[in-house]
């Protein structure tokens, strides 16, 4: 199947993408990721997304289009993808409907208190990107991570005011897409505030694989 997975920064949408990924063997496809990526690296594309990206702004929909159009030509979407994270935008899901046919929107419901609790805590993987948190998701050695060993970090965008920021443009740009998808009819609800064993059992009871 081919999803989106919707909703406010720090909801979880990583998290239970990557397991989701693992579970259903689909490709977790994260437009932040693939800037965060661009970034390390200092590509052109990470130059100009860098300012944008910390301060919690949106990068333009013509970039993040043209590179979600091309992440989905690749042979590994042939049998499903997760998009995390995209579309973003009313233009991005509108242009995201003439190349792909989503088959559902997974809408995380959860209060803006626990997204701040959540990014105000979270760290990452320098090296393959898994998140913790420093109360709720600590990893088993301080500092390091479970998975690659590689040192843990907090992310520039989860600063006080750039979570603020990201948070009311989610309502003003992002929050429309919950309408566009219910009048497609593919829009499911999930109870994000549950813990991370919790919402992937749910996604799994909501879709069932073959
Ligand atoms: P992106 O990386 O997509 O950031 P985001 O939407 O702000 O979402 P987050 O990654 O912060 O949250 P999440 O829902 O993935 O939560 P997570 O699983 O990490 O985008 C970054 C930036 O890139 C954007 O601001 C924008 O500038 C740009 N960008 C990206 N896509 C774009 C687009 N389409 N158009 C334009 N610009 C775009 O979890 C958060 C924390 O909570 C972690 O600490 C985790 O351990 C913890 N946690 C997770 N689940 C649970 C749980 N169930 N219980 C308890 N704790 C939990
Ligand atoms: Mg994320």
């Amino acid at each position: 199947m081919n999803f989106i997975f919707l909703g406010p920064p720090g909801a979880g949408k990583g998290t239970l993408a990557k397991e989701v990924a693992v579970a259903y063997a689909i490709p977790h496809i994260s437009t932040g990721d693939i800037f965060r990526e661009n970034i390390k690296n200092g590509t052109e594309l990470g130059k100009k997304a860098k300012a944008i990206i910390d301060a919690g702004g949106l990068v333009s929909d013509e970039i993040t289009i043209g590179l979600v159009k091309d992440r989905l030509s690749k042979d590994d979407t042939k049998n499903g993808y997760i998009l995390d994270g995209f579309p973003r935008t009313i233009p991005q899901a509108e242009a995201l409907a003439t190349f792909a046919k989503i088959d559902a929107a997974v809408n995380f419901d959860i209060e803006d208190n626990a997204v701040v609790e959540r990014l105000g805590g979270r760290i990452c993987c320098k090296d393959c990107g898994q998140m913790y948190h420093v109360v709720n998701n600590k990893p088993k050695t301080e500092g390091k991570c479970d998975k690659c060993g590689g040192e843990l970090y907090t992310r520039d965008d989860d600063k006080p005011e750039s979570i603020k920021h990201r948070l009311e443009v989610y309502r003003e740009s992002t929050a429309p897409l919950i309408d566009f998808y219910k009048g497609k009819g593919n829009l499911v609800d999930i109870d994000a505030k549950g813990s991370p064993d919790k919402v992937l059992e749910e996604f799994k009871k909501k879709f069932p694989k073959n």
